[in-house]
Parts: C-alpha cells; structure tokens; sequence
C-alpha cells in the first residue's frame, strides 16, 4: 500500500469539498465499517506479528490524519454556511409584538398564601390530611359519636366505598387534622391546615366546597388569652390595620371547651363589602381550648397537657379584604371575575399586602 500517494490524495480530495453531505461520504469511504482504514485494519490479522506492528502503526497515523483533516473541514464548513445564513436572513423589527395573556393568581390562593406566611411567622408549621375522611377522623374523635346533635350543625356529603361499604364523608372542616397530628405526634404541636372542606349548603356566604384554615397548638401551659392574642394579633397583619372592629362570641363545638366565635364587623356598599367597621357582622372562624376528651381519644395525657384551636374560613376574610359580596363567585370560573380580582404573579405588592 503506497500510504503517501493515499494521504496525499485523500487530503487533496477533502480540501475540494464544499458541503457536509459529500463530506460524510468521503469519511465513510475511508473510515465508515466498510470503509479503506477499516477493511485494511481487518487484514492485519493474517499478518506476520512484526508486519502487524509495522503497518498497525501507519494505518493508525493515518486514520487519525484524515479524522482530524475531516473535523477541521466540516467546522470550516459550517462556520461557511452560518456567516451566509447571518448575510441572507433579515429580522423584520416593524412587526408588532404578539399578545399574549398573563394567568392570574386566584384570591383563595393569595389569600391562603398569606394566611401561612402570618403563621409561619409565629412558629406555626404546615399540616395537611384526605379530603375524603373516615366518620372516625371527621366526627367521632372529635367527640361528636353518632346521633350526637351536633353531626347535624354541618349537612355532610356522605358516601360509601363500595369495596368494605365502610362510610366516609368529604371532610366538613379541617379539624379532622387536628386528630391525624395529634394521633402520630407528641406534643408540642404547632400546626395550621389550610385546605378544602364541603358542606351541602348554597347561597351568598356559604359554597358546597369551600375552604378552611385549621390551627392547632398543644403545650403546657396555654389559654383562652393566648388564643385571643393569636388571633387578634394574625387578623390585624392580615388586613393590615391597627384597630379591627372584632367581638368574640361564646359559642359550642363539641371538640372546644369553652368555645367561641369570632365576627369581623362590615358594612356593605352597593356590591362591595367594607369591612373592620359598620354595623353588620361577618362570622370568620370558630374557636376554643381543646376538649380534654379529644386529647384522650388521641392518646395525649390531659392533665399534662392543653391547648387551643381554632377554624378560620377562608373564603370569609377574602371576601373582606377583598371586597367581594358573593361568596359564590369564587368557583365560577368566570375570566372577567379573575382579571378583576386575581393577582399578578411577579407582583406580589399589588393588593396583596405582602
Ligand atoms: N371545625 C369548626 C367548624 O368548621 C371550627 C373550629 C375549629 C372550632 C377548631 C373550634 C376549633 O365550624
């Protein structure tokens, strides 16, 4: 095999190339599987060892002259038909830019955002649980047996599973959560749980499925005081004022003792609502110290330890702080609605007040 007339002749043939098509056929020819280098280094095997050595070596020198000849080739070739693209094409800057629409935050996901920043603030973690829960987590533990009066406080969606016919109910609140916590943690707890409840009820101020934010605190040596400063100190960050109109009403859960409601007063202007003053009250979450029975019926020592709770809803203090007078329109899916009341993602100050 005359190698330099080889070399030479191959390298005079790749410098005539002009495109990257003729280019790959030229390398295949010589280094493709069937290619001269290959079919050359295949017919070393029935060589002599020192011939093997010998020409092994030169067909090596050779491949790899004609691979390094071939990349700088094809980089010349592209670098050739980029700089002819760049000359030809031609960015059109008159034409007017394409609209496109930004998403909107909703107000229940704002509003819950904020919720758990507040919280979070004051050392509260996240917790969450089913939507679809056992009687035993919804009403049971939670000191409402059967038949109890107050399973009739809340219309539940019951169902069966039709594999055990056991029977399970979309949560009516989330204090269900409270008894999950309690049940697989030793206290302290220190939790709120922002999620989705349901309830067979449908006018202005009440949605079959709307949502709640639960909180949960377990220690020592807490009270009623506690509770209230929590509160009053969470609805004034919230809506960002120093005086609130509030009153907290003595009330009855079966899960709290004592218990008590929370109202935030309001005045309502054509269709908006304006709240923290006016005469009319808005019912924004319920309350209470844990009942030393819940405690026992999640394995937790009542004479060692207490604690409060409370239910905040939370499509309630959206509508206040927001302005919204109909409960309803939350889930109406209604673009008009959204753009007017959402929020910009990368704009957080605008009326959110974060
Ligand atoms: N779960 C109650 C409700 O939905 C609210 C509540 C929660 C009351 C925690 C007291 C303590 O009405």
């Amino acid at each position: 095999m005359d190698f330099s007339k080889i070399e030479k002749d191959t390298l005079e043939q790749i410098n005539s190339i002009k495109n990257l098509d003729e280019l790959e056929k030229i390398r295949l020819s010589y280094l493709g599987k069937k290619g001269l280098i290959s079919q050359e280094m295949k017919n070393l095997v029935n060589l002599e060892i020192d011939e093997k050595k010998e020409l092994g070596k030169k067909l090596n020198t050779l491949k790899n002259l004609i691979q390094n000849k071939i990349e700088s080739k094809r980089i010349e070739i592209q670098n050739i038909d980029l700089n002819k693209k760049m000359l030809d094409e031609k960015l059109d800057l008159t034409l007017p830019p394409r609209n496109y629409s930004n998403g909107k935050i909703h107000p229940i996901s704002q509003t819950i955002n904020s919720v758990i920043n507040i919280f979070s603030g004051m050392g509260f973690s996240v917790a969450d649980g089913p939507d679809i829960e056992t009687d035993f987590h919804n009403f049971t533990a939670l000191n409402i047996p059967p038949n109890h009066p107050a399973r009739e406080m809340q219309d539940t969606f019951y169902i069966t599973n039709e594999k055990n016919k056991e029977k399970l109910v979309l949560r009516t609140h989330t204090s269900p959560v409270q008894i999950r916590t309690m049940m697989n943690k030793e206290p302290p707890i220190k939790i709120i749980v922002p999620g989705r409840t349901y309830r067979c009820d449908s006018d202005s101020t009440h949605s079959p499925m709307f949502h709640q934010c639960e909180g949960l605190l377990i220690d020592k040596d807490s009270n009623m005081a506690h509770l209230k400063g929590c509160l009053i100190d969470f609805l004034k960050n919230f809506f960002e004022l120093d005086e609130l109109k509030f009153r907290f009403r003595p009330s009855y859960f079966p899960f709290t003792e004592p218990s008590a409601e929370m109202d935030i007063a309001y005045r309502k202007e054509k269709n908006t609502f304006k709240f923290g003053e006016g005469e009319d009250w808005l019912e924004i979450l319920g309350c209470g110290m844990v009942n030393p029975i819940v405690l026992e019926n999640c394995g937790i020592d009542s004479k060692n330890y207490k604690g409060f709770a409370f239910g905040l809803g939370i499509e309630r203090i959206a509508m206040l702080k927001y302005g919204i007078a109909d409960l309803r329109s939350f889930f109406e899916t209604d673009l008009r609605w959204i753009k007017h009341y959402g929020f910009n993602p990368l704009n957080l100050t605008s009326k959110s007040g974060l």
